[in-house]
C-alpha cells in the first residue's frame, strides 16, 4: 500500500501562545501533523515595531516552510497577523490562516454592548483592530488594554509558574477601573498567550463575563483549506508532531512536559537569528 503521510500544519507565533490554537485544531483535526514554531529568538512581537515586525515574520517563516514543508501555514498570533497578513499571502504559495482579534463574535453576543479587549500593545495600536472595531462594534463601549506583561506570565505559566490572583488583578487594572467596566460582559482574549491563563483570568473578572479567543474559528479555517486540497480526509498513517525553536537555551528545555501535553516530544532549532 503506497504511504498515505497525514496533513502537516505549521502553526507559528513568536513564544508558546499559539500552542492555544494548537489545542483547538487537535480537537478539530487529530488527524494532522502540526509542526509548531516558536520565534523565541526574536521574542516578544507584540512591543516590536511595524517594520522590524514584517521583515522578521518574513524571514522567520521562509526558513520553516523550507523546513517543515506545511500544506496550510497558520500565524498563531493576533500581534503579526493583524501586521502582516497581506504581505505574507503575497510572499508564499500555500494557505495562511491568520488569527485577529474576536470583535465581531463579541459584539454579537454582548448584550450590555460594553465589551473589554485585551491584547499586545502592537495589537490594540494596530489600524486593522481599529478597522474591527469601526465596522463590527461601532455602538459598543470597547475597553481596550495592552499588555506584554501577560504574555511574559502565559509564557511562564507553561513553564510551571502560575501567577497570583493578585498579579493579574494589578495587571487588569487599568481596564477593571474604567467607569463602565462594572457593565462589561465579553471579553475578547486577542492574544493567543491569554487563552492559557484563561481560568485565572477567569476568577479576576468574575463569572458573568464571557471570554472569547478566536481558536475554534481558526481550527474550523484551516478544515477549509484542508477540504479545499483534498486532504480532510483521515491519513493511514498516524500523525507526528514537533516542535521548532528558532534560538536554543534553557527556556526552551523548561517547556518539556507542557510541549508533551500536545503530543509533542520531538523538540528541534532551527536557528535564525534576530539581528
Ligand atoms: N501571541 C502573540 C499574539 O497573539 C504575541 C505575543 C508577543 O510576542 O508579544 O499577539
Amino acid at each position: 500500500m503506497p504511504a498515505d503521510p497525514p496533513p502537516r500544519l505549521l502553526v507559528f507565533d513568536s513564544g508558546v501562545g499559539g500552542l492555544s490554537i494548537m489545542a483547538d485544531i487537535q480537537r478539530l483535526l487529530p488527524h494532522c501533523s502540526v509542526s509548531y514554531a516558536s520565534d523565541n529568538a526574536a521574542f516578544p512581537y507584540g512591543t516590536k515595531s511595524e517594520e522590524v515586525l514584517v521583515a522578521r515574520v518574513d524571514r522567520v517563516l521562509h526558513r520553516l516552510i523550507e523546513h517543515s514543508r506545511p500544506d496550510v501555514v497558520v500565524v498563531a498570533c493576533n500581534s503579526a497577523s493583524t501586521l502582516a497578513l497581506p504581505h505574507i499571502r503575497a510572499h508564499f504559495r500555500e494557505p495562511i490562516v491568520g488569527v485577529v482579534p474576536a470583535i465581531k463574535p463579541a459584539a454579537h453576543q454582548s448584550r450590555s454592548r460594553v465589551i473589554g479587549l485585551l491584547a499586545t500593545p502592537g495589537t490594540v495600536a494596530r489600524s486593522y483592530t481599529r478597522d474591527l472595531i469601526q465596522q463590527f462594534a461601532a455602538d459598543c463601549t470597547v475597553i481596550s488594554l495592552g499588555s506584554s506583561e501577560l504574555v511574559r506570565l502565559a509564557e511562564a505559566h507553561l513553564r510551571g509558574q502560575t501567577p497570583s490572583l493578585a498579579q493579574l488583578q494589578d495587571l487588569l487594572s487599568p481596564m477593571l477601573s474604567h467607569p463602565r467596566a462594572p457593565e462589561m460582559d465579553t471579553l475578547v482574549l486577542a492574544c493567543t498567550h491569554f487563552p492559557l491563563l484563561k481560568q485565572e483570568l477567569q476568577a479576576v473578572v468574575g463569572p458573568e463575563v464571557a471570554l472569547i479567543d478566536s481558536g475554534e474559528a481558526i481550527a474550523r479555517r484551516v478544515a477549509y483549506w484542508l477540504t479545499e486540497l483534498g486532504r480532510r480526509k483521515s491519513a493511514s498513517e498516524s500523525p507526528v508532531h514537533q516542535a521548532l525553536f528558532t534560538a536554543d537555551g534553557p527556556e526552551v528545555e523548561r517547556l518539556g512536559p507542557a510541549l508533551a501535553e500536545f503530543g509533542i516530544n520531538d523538540i528541534q532549532v532551527v536557528a535564525v537569528p534576530n539581528n
